[in-house]
């Protein structure tokens, strides 16, 4: 019982080995290194660091090797309380384990070590984790899974009654081994003595000619310690990212999670299968989100709003409440106001689109000049006739029209309740703008 409450109180460490190259990822030169991959709207890594935060521990490291400026440059703002650690050459899982647990010489207590490339990871898997090896008094404990055809991953190899023995890569795994799907997730805790004297006795004579982490966990049970084996409940959500269609299935996982969670907040998503909605985006409750609609990160919706069917939203775009973006509408870096819409075939970029404002169909904010953007402002009430083009920068004043195709050039605007039409526009005498045959020359569309 005492023995207990004082491991549930042991301090905590993480390493997370982010120093690998990401070979199975091809040699791209314009790709990022495999921890900053961008999954959902975030690094990689992001996802991984945003599932330790809630654990607080006393003491995070990351292991950074390849391309590590650009990592580097990554965990200085995303993370600083991050001890970052070199690992050169690349020689393993258990050398860059090692070089970790090196940084914080003097720590004492349970050390969680997570493989930087599985962006799926959340705080519940890792609690799940703790909690188990706390209350087992374990020296070491390991994530596993169980799954039908655990491909390159590695085995764990159990004893007749079903001990945990050891981990065997698949690389170097029998025919026999290559037959066990319980799999190696690559999260473990270790208590902090246990793992630091295991991987001093590492040795590379293996298929990759690496030091591999997963020998420390064998080397602890052989030695007598006590390992766990832990099944994770949802394996699949643990699969590490290493080739091209191991990154799709994660970013279906974060994607599918990311739909529920509004759903569950009361935002009514028509299809989650073909909406993606990237992570840190504000729905209220109440707001529409129509089939093939990509909303990126930093995006806000109001209550009531409509977006979609095949909608893109990016660059923390902003719609007000009741707001709608119908389809083959693109809003970037824009604001919409409240009531306002643009239901067909509209770009609106670098734009602030007032409250009830309509954009009719086939509007394009010319938002660049070959150098530079430049913003549009559409004004509460104005009503912009199809096809019309808004050369930025360029103001529409509250309750203007556009005719039909009108191209505004950049600083000459339409004033407040004036019309302009043609190419390039011109704006009508207040005579011709008394409303009566309004309908003809906006050609507006709703
Ligand atoms: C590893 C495990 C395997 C497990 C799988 C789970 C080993 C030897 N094998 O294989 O049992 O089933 O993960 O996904 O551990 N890294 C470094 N420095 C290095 C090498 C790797 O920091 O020198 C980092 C990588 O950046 C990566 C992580 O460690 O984030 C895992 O490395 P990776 O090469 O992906 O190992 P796997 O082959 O997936
Ligand atoms: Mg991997």
């Amino acid at each position: 019982m005492g023995e207990q409450s004082s491991a549930a109180n042991r301090p905590l460490a993480v390493l997370v080995l982010a120093a690998g190259k990401g070979t199975r990822l091809g040699a791209v030169a314009d790709l990022p290194p495999k921890a900053l991959l961008e999954c959902l709207g975030l690094p990689l890594i992001e996802h991984v660091r945003r599932a330790i935060a809630p654990l607080e521990p006393a003491h995070a490291v990351l292991v950074i090797g390849h391309r590590a400026d650009e990592v580097e440059a990554w965990r200085s703002t995303a993370w600083p309380e991050a001890l970052p650690v070199p690992q050169v050459p690349q020689n393993g899982t258990g050398h860059a384990a090692r070089l970790a647990l090196e940084a914080l010489p003097d720590f004492v207590g349970d050390v969680l070590v997570v493989y930087g490339d599985v962006p799926q990871l959340r705080p519940d898997d890792l609690q799940a984790l703790l909690a188990a090896h706390r209350a087992a008094d374990a020296l070491a404990t390991v994530l596993t899974g169980v799954t039908p055809e655990p491909g390159l991953l590695g085995r764990i190899v159990r004893s007749a009654s079903g001990a945990f023995e050891r981990i065997v890569e698949a690389r170097d795994a029998s025919p026999t081994e290559l037959g066990i799907q319980e799999f190696n997730t690559g999260i473990y805790v270790f208590q902090a003595a246990a793992l630091r004297g295991a991987l001093t006795n590492l040795s590379a004579s293996n298929a990759q000619g690496e030091e591999y982490l997963t020998d420390a966990v064998g080397d602890v049970a052989a030695s007598g310690g006590a390992v766990v084996g832990m099944a994770a409940p949802d394996p699949s959500a643990l699969l590490g990212v290493n080739d091209w269609a191991d990154v799709a299935a994660a970013v279906a996982t974060l994607r599918a999670r990311i739909c529920t969670e509004h759903m569950r907040r009361g935002v009514r998503i028509t299809d989650p299968a073909t909406t993606v909605i990237e992570a840190d985006v504000t729905i209220a409750a109440g707001a529409r989100i129509y089939p093939f609609t990509h909303i990126g990160t930093g995006c806000r919706i109001g209550a009531g709003a409509r977006i979609g069917p095949f909608a893109r939203l990016r660059g923390g775009t902003v719609v007000g409440a009741g707001a709608e973006l119908g389809n083959f509408v693109e809003a970037k870096a824009s604001t919409i106001g409240a009531g306002a819409k643009a239901k067909h075939l509209t770009y609106l970029g670098d734009a602030d689109v007032g409250a009830g404002a309509n954009v009719g169909c086939g509007v394009v904010t010319a938002n660049y000049d070959g150098n530079a953007k430049h913003r549009t402002t559409i004004g509460p009430g104005a009503s912009i006739g199809s096809g019309t083009v808004l050369v930025a920068p360029v103001e529409v004043g509250e309750g203007a029209r556009t005719g039909a195709n009108a191209v505004v050039l950049p600083g000459q605007g339409v004033p407040p309740r004036a019309t302009a039409v043609g190419v390039p526009s011109r704006v009508l005498p207040s005579d011709d703008d008394s409303g009566e045959d309004a309908a003809g020359p906006e050609g507006a569309s709703e």
